[in-house]
């Protein structure tokens, strides 16, 4: 059965829109576990313009399912990970003028810093993934760095409209998938994925773990985040 971890960035988002203490996302992440999430994602953006560090500190003290670190490669991002020992870290690409993560992390590019960071945060018992484009040269890459686990960036598939290209993009993530399986991964998939288009890829099998953020905080905000998550999970489970 694929697991939900539900990506709280948003929550925090609304926070700092007024630089303020509320919405806490500390709370939020108890709401979701409450409703059965299995894990809570955040990104620790370099210039923490949602989360930030007491965020992810207490998040660590408090989250008891699965708490799964989004970051960049930067050196001072490694070092709070190896600090906080979240249970996973998931690598991401990041370029500041960005709305939202934009691309897979080059991984054939930077193969050399990848293994370093992997070495460093296995030493800390944390699991390495990947945020990466269905692509054979950066999953293997990726498999060669030591890294426990992809995800795959959802994206593409997310923004089709195209009945014809909605499909090809399902394929490249079964190819993905398949790729990743057979280089000893674990498969995850996240980005853009919402109660609509849940369904088709909740349906592949071997997609183990989604990171879902946008959709379930903007439903949260008229239905509440157990209710939301709730709703969510639902529809990965039922897969179709
Ligand atoms: N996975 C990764 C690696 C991401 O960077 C994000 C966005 O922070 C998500 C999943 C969640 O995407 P969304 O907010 O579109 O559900």
């Amino acid at each position: 059965m694929a697991l939900l971890n539900v990506n709280i960035d948003h929550v925090a988002t609304v926070r700092q829109a007024r630089q303020t203490d509320e919405p806490d996302p500390v709370w939020a992440a108890v709401q979701c576990e409450l409703a059965g999430a299995n894990g809570i994602t955040v990104h620790l953006r370099q210039d923490r313009r949602h989360i930030n560090d007491r965020d992810v500190k207490l998040l660590k003290q408090t989250v008891a399912c699965k708490f799964n670190l989004e970051m960049c490669m930067a050196e001072p991002m490694v070092k709070i990970a190896e600090k906080i020992k979240p249970d996973q870290v998931t690598l991401v690409p990041e370029n500041r003028a960005e709305l939202t993560t934009e691309g897979g992390l080059d991984c054939v590019k930077f193969k050399k810093r990848l293994t370093d960071i992997t070495k460093r945060l296995h030493k800390k018992g944390i699991l390495v993934s990947t945020f990466i484009m269905p692509d054979e040269q950066q999953i293997l890459t990726t498999a060669e760095a030591g890294c426990d686990a992809i995800e795959l960036h959802t994206g593409p598939y997310a923004n089709a409209t195209k009945d014809s290209i909605v499909e090809k993009r399902l394929n490249e993530l079964r190819d993905g998938r398949d790729i990743a399986a057979a280089a000893g991964l674990i498969v995850h998939a996240g980005h853009g994925l919402t109660y609509r288009n849940i369904g088709p890829v909740a349906a592949i099998a071997g997609l183990c773990e989604f990171n879902i953020g946008h959709s379930v905080v903007s439903r949260a905000v008229l239905v509440g985040m157990k209710q939301a998550t709730e709703e969510m999970k639902r529809l990965i489970e039922a897969g179709n």
